[in-house]
């Protein structure tokens, strides 16, 4: 059974932003109702939080207005979503990147380290311009580094559960993966399976949105959907892991009510040296 939502608000009752659920068949209509937001100098309705971040065409463009009243649903995944699940999956990854290299540049150990290569070229050559130029060679190295590990992770992962998405989600009665999607386009996908370690827990993955459909509600459904799933096969606690930078999850997740319970420096050299950690996300199912 598929549910559609349709974002309401932008033009909709004033003072409110809300996400309407209906039901396809059988089931009863659905409201979730997220925190009241305010509206913008042309009297759009924007979400408080992400105002300015993820709407940069604030004003009055009828087509944008248009477009973000678009319905979506959500429904189970089918193997004809594979290729653009696996896209929106690394799309999603690879844009940690720029986070990641600034939350780094401001570390005092990563200017040291960048600092002494350049006072030592500049004192050896007297040349700004070479030391500099060979500052920003350095960077540049660093971020192709950097880009090549986050593709390792995407292959990783696309290696993994991503590999075949219906033998990993779709086969087992307390696993699941869902896609959302408007206007017959996948647009954001999530999965739940359940833990390894416990037997009252699942474990919510691979929550992702296409970047040009974020901040409509459309990531907070799909958790939505999946702790449902969690509730009705009687587990007692949705939990997640995700990193220090991906700010918009963290939003979402405590926005939604998830508690976070942990928070653990990653495995690895680089990773200790940089105190870059994981956050680990508990939901509690009433
Ligand atoms: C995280 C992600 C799934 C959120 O999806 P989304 O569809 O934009 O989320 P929603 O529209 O449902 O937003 C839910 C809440 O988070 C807030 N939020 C979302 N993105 C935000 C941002 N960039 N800045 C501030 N708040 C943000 C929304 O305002 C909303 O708050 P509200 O309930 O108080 O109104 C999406 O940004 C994404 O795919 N990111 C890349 C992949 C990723 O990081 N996945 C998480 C893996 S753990």
């Amino acid at each position: 059974m598929g549910i559609s939502y349709k974002c309401h608000g932008m033009l909709g009752n004033p003072g409110r932003f809300s996400i309407q659920g209906r039901a396809e068949s059988t089931g009863p209509t659905r409201i979730i109702q997220s925190r009241s937001h305010v509206p913008n100098k042309e009297g759009i309705y924007l979400p408080t939080k992400a105002a300015g971040l993820l709407h940069p065409l604030q004003g009055t463009d009828s087509s944008w207005r248009e477009h973000d009243m678009a319905e979506f649903s959500i429904r189970r995944y089918k193997s004809s979503d594979y290729d653009t699940v696996r896209l929106i999956f690394a799309q999603g990854m690879m844009e940690q990147l720029p986070a990641t290299s600034f939350y780094l540049l401001k570390l005092p150990q990563i200017q040291v380290l960048l600092f002494i290569p350049f006072i030592t070229l500049y004192l050896l050559s007297k040349s700004y311009t070479f030391s500099f130029g060979s500052l920003a060679l350095l960077m540049a190295t660093g971020w192709y580094g950097m880009k090549s590990i986050f593709s390792q992770y995407v292959n990783k992962c696309h290696r993994a559960d991503l590999l075949d998405i219906e033998k990993s989600y779709m086969m087992a009665n307390n696993s699941c993966f869902w896609v959302a999607e408007s206007e017959g386009r996948v647009i954001g996908m999530v999965g739940i399976q359940p833990t390894q370690d416990s037997k009252d827990a699942m474990v919510l993955r691979r929550l992702s949105v296409a970047s040009e459909q974020r901040v409509r509600g459309i990531g907070k459904a799909l958790c939505m959907k999946a702790i449902d799933f969690a509730r009705q096969r009687g587990y007692r606690r949705v939990n997640l892991d995700t990193s220090m930078i991906q700010r918009a999850a963290h939003r979402l997740y405590e926005g939604m009510g998830f508690e976070k319970t942990n928070v653990k420096i990653a495995p690895g050299i680089t990773t200790r040296f940089t105190n870059f950690s994981v956050f680990y996300y508990t939901y509690w199912i009433e």
